[in-house]
């Protein structure tokens, strides 16, 4: 159980606000069980037509807790069963339609979670990010696979490998998000779509969902796995060690003697 993921169900939509404004919205482990469990919630209600994942005027997220991933718990045993495997591959094989209100950093899995959603609205303060490289890391969420097959090989390395954060005009430019909204209306554009959705016949939303997700399915759980498990490799490495101490003790890394 957690206070820092919020859900509540109003007219068929399911609202999952992710809440813990003091570290930024950063996930935890139990947050990653907590987004879990509301996905699972939405596919077992029939009463639930939609889901809507949030954050803040300020902030959607900044990615993983860093000190979870410093301490290097939470990826022990089968990738699928730690709470961010079982979390990312709920969300690609979630059957109700996703949408999602971004305002501020969407930092990590911020930014690679939005792939498998189905209609992203950000504001214009959102800032987009996937510094996993930076940090010593890889990607994850099969960003490996659908971020080069969405935008191109060479926009894909340059945002993965380099990490730079990109606002929403070039989120929506790279065809990443649906719409730039004035963040204090980011939330009220993302429930009127989901309202939109919820009004549509059910069973053919979810068909097309399916449809969908059906070309990349097999692949993408592949890659999935492979990213998980190179991911928690590279966890333990030196390289991560360096960056994880850096953010702790504010300062830049520094990855010169390393081969
Ligand atoms: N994990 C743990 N704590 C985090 C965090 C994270 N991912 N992101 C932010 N925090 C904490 C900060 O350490 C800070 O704590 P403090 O008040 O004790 O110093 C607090 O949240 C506020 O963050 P701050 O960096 O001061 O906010 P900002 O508005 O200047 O910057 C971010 C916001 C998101 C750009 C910046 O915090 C950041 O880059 N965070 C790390 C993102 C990251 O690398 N995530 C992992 C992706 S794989």
């Amino acid at each position: 159980m957690t206070d820092s993921v919020l859900t509540e169900i109003n007219n068929q939509i399911l609202t999952v606000r992710i809440n813990r404004p003091e570290r930024k919205n950063a996930l935890t482990h139990a947050m990653y069980t907590a987004l879990g469990d509301a996905i699972e919630q939405a596919d077992a209600d029939a009463d639930i037509r939609c889901i809507l994942f949030t954050g803040s005027e300020e902030c959607f997220t900044a990615g993983n807790d860093l000190s979870d991933f410093a301490s290097g718990s939470g990826l022990k045993g089968a990738f699928t069963e730690t709470p961010v495997g079982r979390f990312l591959f709920l969300l690609a094989n979630a059957t109700k339609p996703v949408v999602v209100a971004v305002n501020g950093p969407a930092v990590g899995i911020g930014t690679t979670m939005l792939l498998h959603c189905d209609m992203v609205f950000a504001g214009t303060n959102a800032r987009f990010q996937m510094p996993f490289a930076s940090l010593g890391l890889c990607p994850e969420g099969g960003s490996s696979l659908l971020l080069p097959s969405w935008i191109g090989r060479v926009r894909a390395a340059e945002l993965l490998m380099l990490g730079g954060a990109f606002g929403a005009d070039d989120a929506y430019r790279l065809g990443l998000i649906n719409r730039v909204c004035d963040p204090a209306g980011t939330e009220a554009a993302a429930l009127e779509a989901c309202q939109r959705l919820a009004s549509q016949p059910p069973a053919a939303i979810r068909a097309t969902k399916k449809l969908l997700s059906r070309p990349t399915h097999e692949e993408l759980a592949a890659t999935m796995l492979a990213e998980g498990e190179l991911f928690a490799e590279r966890l333990k490495s030196p390289e991560a060690a360096e960056a994880f101490g850096a953010f702790m003790q504010k300062r830049k890394p520094d990855f010169s003697n390393f081969k």
